[in-house]
């Protein structure tokens, strides 16, 4: 499967086991943003062109790659076993780029992550037009080990190395009518073939009330494991909103705008019914074509009970207060 994934970046780009650890006590101990429809496979759930269990025809595979580094935790980790290098970038649903779930392993190399240049702008004071290395190096990079539950009722438990969404926020100033913020994935039917195909309206859009963007769990993703984020996981940025379903987290993006309207979205406008603009984990409003009760953890036998918010309740109910999640899913 290995020799199947883009070819791994050049060792000055990866980050070196010291400093990712030299980062890590620097994060844990605690910038400046400068002015610049195939046949087969689960995704087919999305679209629903299969009818019964989000079952994708996935062999889990035994050969796990040997975990970098066993970091300690931080306050948002979760200590659940980690789910392996090989499956979190051989597993993946970038339509881009085809919708089984290996076709982003064997055909994201044609993305090309660099130079990438992310666009800040909308409701602030501060637009920005940035190199994203530049962006990237102007904040601390932290380790989120966080567990990503699909909307398809899979689940993982992934170690992100990003950037908290808000401090990127933060030194653009939204203006006092910034309410929501909207992304936007690169597009580019060259270097992502499956925009060709009008199975999504491109380019992918996403988009979070203010406050959720702002929430410290939210972050934007620049790597895993210690390594630069893999083309089929959405290098070279990408959003996790880890109390939402995956597909709240956009990949590859190249524009972030605040809003005073709420954004549309790309899996709502594919299908309103299925796929609200919160998509908030929640065990008691089942998906209209299967049961969202339980998930099953890619790597893993069986089934385990999904928790409400993905298990982050504590941290992000109260962003909810008095609304009525069955009818704002
Ligand atoms: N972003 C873009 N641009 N295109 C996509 O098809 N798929 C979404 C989300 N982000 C998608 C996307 C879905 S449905 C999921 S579940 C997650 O990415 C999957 O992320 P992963 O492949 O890193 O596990």
């Amino acid at each position: 499967m290995r020799d199947k994934l883009p070819p791994e970046p050049p060792g000055s780009e990866v980050t070196p086991e010291k400093l990712y650890l030299r980062r890590r006590e620097l994060i844990k101990n605690a910038g400046l943003f400068a002015g610049t429809a195939a046949v087969v496979g689960g995704g087919l759930y999305l679209l629903g062109l299969k009818r019964t269990q989000p079952m994708d025809g996935f062999v889990p595979d035994a050969g796990a790659v040997a975990q970098p580094v066993v970091p300690a935790r931080g306050a948002f980790d979760t200590a659940e076993p980690r789910t392996s290098y090989e499956d979190i970038t051989t597993y993946n649903n970038f339509y881009e780029f085809g919708l089984d779930k290996n076709d982003p392993a064997r055909r994201a190399h044609t993305l090309k992550t660099r130079p990438w240049t992310v666009v800040v702008d909308g409701e602030v004071h501060q637009p920005r037009t940035v190199d994203v290395d530049q962006l990237i190096s102007s904040f601390p990079l932290e380790e989120r080990v966080y567990r990503m539950r699909c909307v398809e009722a899979w689940s993982m438990v992934i170690p992100w190395l990003g950037i908290p969404l808000g401090k990127l926020l933060e030194q653009v100033q939204p203006t006092s009518f910034a309410k929501y913020v909207a992304f936007t994935t690169l597009e580019d039917p060259e270097q992502m073939p499956g925009q060709k195909s009008p199975v999504l309206d491109w380019p992918y859009v996403e988009g979070l009330r203010l406050d959720e963007a702002l929430h410290p769990l939210t972050l934007l993703a620049t790597g895993l494991y210690g390594k630069q984020l893999p083309a089929q996981n959405g290098a070279p940025l990408r959003l996790v909103v880890p109390w939402k379903y995956g597909f709240k987290g956009i990949k590859s993006i190249v524009r972030i705008t605040l809003t005073r309207e709420q954004p549309r979205t790309t899996w709502n406008l594919a299908n309103g019914r299925e796929y609200g603009f919160y998509a908030n984990v929640n065990p008691e409003v089942d998906h209209p074509r299967w049961s969202q009760a339980s998930e099953r953890r890619i790597g893993d036998s069986g089934r385990r009970p999904t928790l409400p918010f993905n298990g982050y309740a504590e941290q992000v109910a109260d962003l909810y207060r008095g609304m009525d999640l069955k009818r704002d899913f």
